[in-house]
């Protein structure tokens, strides 16, 4: 019995064209193979799982190919070489897990060996993995072979994390950045996967993985290769979903209304049938990332702000509890306790998110003060000391602000709509100092009077201008494509 490939590894692009998304640089590779006017030194990067490491492989097998013709930049797959860099035994090409040990040894070892000429082809090509990881003094030793590069040496720097690497060192490379696919990029290369291995998926089922995967052709791969020696017959969409630990999106809909709606018990009973119908608990969080994340941009579209601003605490902590999940011991115990307390505080101003609520102009803006209920502000020092950490221009946009301390949440209070919205652009300067005041969990909530005149403060003239549309398309790193106006 042949022995079982897993199917990424099995579906590896082999030539470019096979090679899916990623065009400008594959476009750009090629047009310098068969130029030969290659560069000495690439840095791919990007998103994980997007093709880097199988690009890097694909320049080295092309430059070395003796079977390939002069005006083609696809390798041809049975030269002696390319069999060699397929199967993994290429001694020209050099593959360094800088992930490993921090490539110490592999550098130093490189620097002796670079100046050796290739075994076999023209070239020597280094692919260097996770290159971010590299430590300072590899840095410094890879930076000195970059400067004077051997001419027949090609090296590839592969990382989902560029920022970590030295300018010194990405000023020697061309850079090429690898985008995450969409989902119809995805869809259809399983679809291609499924058909090549006489797999019967539904495409509810199909896209249900192509959303999961979230951009990383490697993923949606492996979900794949997961769910077919499990599926006996067709993959059905229900099948993936338990199979995957995926909830069904209509519990998740109905659990995130009760944290919304401050029902506390409701919303650990409805977990509670969630996790036992066999969803896991990441997926379950990620599923209530993506219902929040839904519902506050449809309320940013019809700018009802007290609910897009509540959305984006609970959203907040949607996300830290996802990075706190695979850490914890106890996961489950911190999924209901994060959602319980969720729940307790949205009790305070549940109205303000049930569905079919009078339109936020009838309410007050996050229950500012109103008619006799004023509550007495919390006396605030600290705040000053804060201001004068800020420089001129900005702290400008926060000398209208009064500040009240409630509990871990920083409100501040504008009586002008400008600088209410002024100071929500720059509170990326202001955030580190107040983390600093009043710890790392700390929220700002920036409200605004609600007097006449700024009932009459004109909305902002389109959605992207919206602060808050403008976070969401920074966090998400989207961008928006279509407004819909939401009737109120
Ligand atoms: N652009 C792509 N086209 C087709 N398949 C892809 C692509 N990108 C990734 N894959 C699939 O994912 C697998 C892994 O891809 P690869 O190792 O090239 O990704 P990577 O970007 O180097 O990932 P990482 O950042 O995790 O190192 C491939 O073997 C292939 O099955
Ligand atoms: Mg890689
Ligand atoms: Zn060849």
């Amino acid at each position: 019995m042949p022995e079982y490939q897993s199917l990424y590894r099995k579906y590896r692009s082999q030539t470019f064209a096979d090679l899916v998304g990623q065009d400008a640089s594959s476009r750009a590779l090629q047009g310098a193979i068969t130029s030969g006017r290659v560069a000495h030194a690439y840095l791919f990067s990007g998103s994980r799982g997007t093709g880097k490491t199988s690009a890097a492989r694909l320049l080295a097998k092309a430059l070395n190919c003796t079977g390939r013709p002069r005006d083609s930049a696809e390798p041809c797959n049975k030269c002696q070489s390319c069999v060699e860099v397929i199967a993994g035994s290429a001694l020209d090409l050099i593959e360094i897990d800088a992930a490993s040990n921090r490539g110490i040894d592999e550098i130093r070892d490189l620097r002796e060996k670079v100046n050796l000429s290739p075994a076999l082809g023209p070239y020597k090509v280094y692919i260097i993995d996770e290159a971010h990881m590299l430590t300072e003094p590899a840095f410094n030793a890879l930076l000195k072979t970059l400067e004077e590069p051997p001419a027949h040496v090609v090296f590839v720097l592969c990382t989902t994390d560029a920022q970590k690497i030295p300018l010194t060192v990405i000023g020697r490379c061309q850079q090429f950045v690898f985008r995450r696919h969409s989902e119809e990029q995805i869809i259809s290369r399983l679809t291609h996967i499924a058909k090549s291995e006489k797999v019967q998926v539904e495409p509810e089922a199909m896209r249900l993985i192509a959303r999961t995967a979230q951009g990383s052709m490697r993923d949606a791969v492996g979900l794949l290769d997961q769910l077919v020696p499990l599926a006996s017959g067709p993959i059905s969409l229900d099948g993936a979903r338990s199979l995957l630990g995926i909830a069904d999106p209509r519990l998740l809909d109905s659990l995130l209304d009760h944290v919304l709606a401050g029902q506390a018990a409701e919303a650990l009973t409805e977990l509670n049938r969630v996790y036992s119908e066999g969803a896991e608990l990441r997926q379950v969080v990620r599923g209530l990332m993506e219902g929040c994340r839904d519902r506050l941009v449809a309320s940013l579209t019809r700018h009802d702000q007290p609910t897009a601003r509540r959305l984006s605490t609970v959203l907040d902590a949607l996300l830290h509890l996802d990075g706190e999940v695979r850490r914890h011991a106890e996961p489950r115990l911190l999924v209901e306790a994060t959602l319980a307390r969720l729940a307790v505080e949205a009790g305070t101003d549940a109205p303000v998110l049930q569905e079919g609520s009078p339109p936020p102009e009838a309410r007050s803006a996050s229950g500012s003060p109103q008619g006799g209920e004023v509550k007495s502000p919390v006396p605030v020092s600290g705040w000053n000391e804060v201001l004068e950490k800020l420089n001129r221009t900005v702290r400008a946009a926060y000398l209208d602000a009064q500040p009240e301390v409630d509990g871990s949440v920083l409100v501040l209070w504008f009586r002008y709509g400008f600088h209410h919205k002024k100071a929500q652009e720059q509170s990326a300067q202001l955030m580190p100092h107040v983390r600093a005041w009043l710890g790392d969990d700390v929220k700002i909530d920036f409200r605004l009077r609600e007097n006449d005149a700024a009932k009459s403060t004109p909305r902002p003239a389109s959605p992207e201008d919206d602060p808050f549309v403008r976070e969401i398309v920074r966090r998400f790193d989207g961008r928006v494509t279509r407004v819909k106006e939401v009737s109120e």
